[in-house]
């Protein structure tokens, strides 16, 4: 079985598909955590963001995994680093790459094949799994996912402001929206599901209900 939850950053997919996952006993998988790692690398490496070559390089040269819902590069076991102001602020403009894509959407498939899975994404469901057995796309306002950030981030410690959070999420939006490659768009055959002032326990409610 799959399950594609798509949405704009922080409407909510990670929380409620890592739910949905334990209670039916199936994988969850954070395809945005992909492309985070390779940004990750990149930066790591002193690589320009800009410069396609070469992070098409770091990306074809990368082994990521997923083990027990835990992402994994080089052999390594991915956590906050992948999260930082500095990888969100560079992600989307790797995550444009087609070839960067190709690859993702390989191991994305192959996991697919392996097992039943939920993942949450921008594209699942309208290019990754476009045959999934379900299909969601969950919305927020930005204000709304800019406060999730906000205390998300804060409560990890990070110095963080609010406003420059939720510039930060619409410009990504924006560049995820208008990609050439399979940009974040709803699929016609997705359930749309508005997160705001809704709680994750009502949010996984209405999923539930449908499966
Ligand atoms: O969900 P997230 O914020 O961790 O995603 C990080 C970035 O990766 C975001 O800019 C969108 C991009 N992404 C994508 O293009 N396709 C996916 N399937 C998942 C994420």
């Amino acid at each position: 079985m799959i399950i594609a939850v798509d949405g704009p950053a922080g409407a909510g997919k990670s929380t409620v598909a890592k739910i949905v996952a334990k209670k039916l006993n199936i994988n969850y998988i954070d395809t945005g955590a992909m492309y985070r790692a390779v940004t990750y690398k990149c930066l790591a490496n002193n690589i320009d963001i800009n410069d396609e070559v070469s992070v098409i390089n770091i990306a074809k040269n990368s082994i990521i995994d997923f083990k027990d819902n835990n992402i994994y590069l080089d052999g390594k076991i991915l956590a906050d680093e992948i999260r930082t102001m500095e990888v969100s602020n560079n992600v989307s403009n790797v995550a444009k790459i087609k070839e960067v894509r190709y690859l993702m959407v390989d191991i994305q498939r192959e996991i697919g094949k392996r097992s039943s899975v939920i993942l949450d994404g921008r594209d699942i469901g309208s290019y990754v799994f476009p045959n999934a057995d379900y299909k969601f796309y969950l919305v927020a306002t930005p204000e709304e996912r800019g406060l999730r950030r906000y205390k998300e981030l804060t409560e990890k410690g990070y110095d963080v402001n609010l406003d420059e959070i939720i510039k930060d999420i619409i410009k990504r939006d924006e560049i995820d929206s208008n990609r050439e490659f399979a940009p974040l768009v709803k699929s016609d055959d997705a359930i749309e599901i508005d997160t705001t002032g809704k709680s994750i326990d009502e949010v996984v409610d209405l999923i539930y209900e449908v499966l």
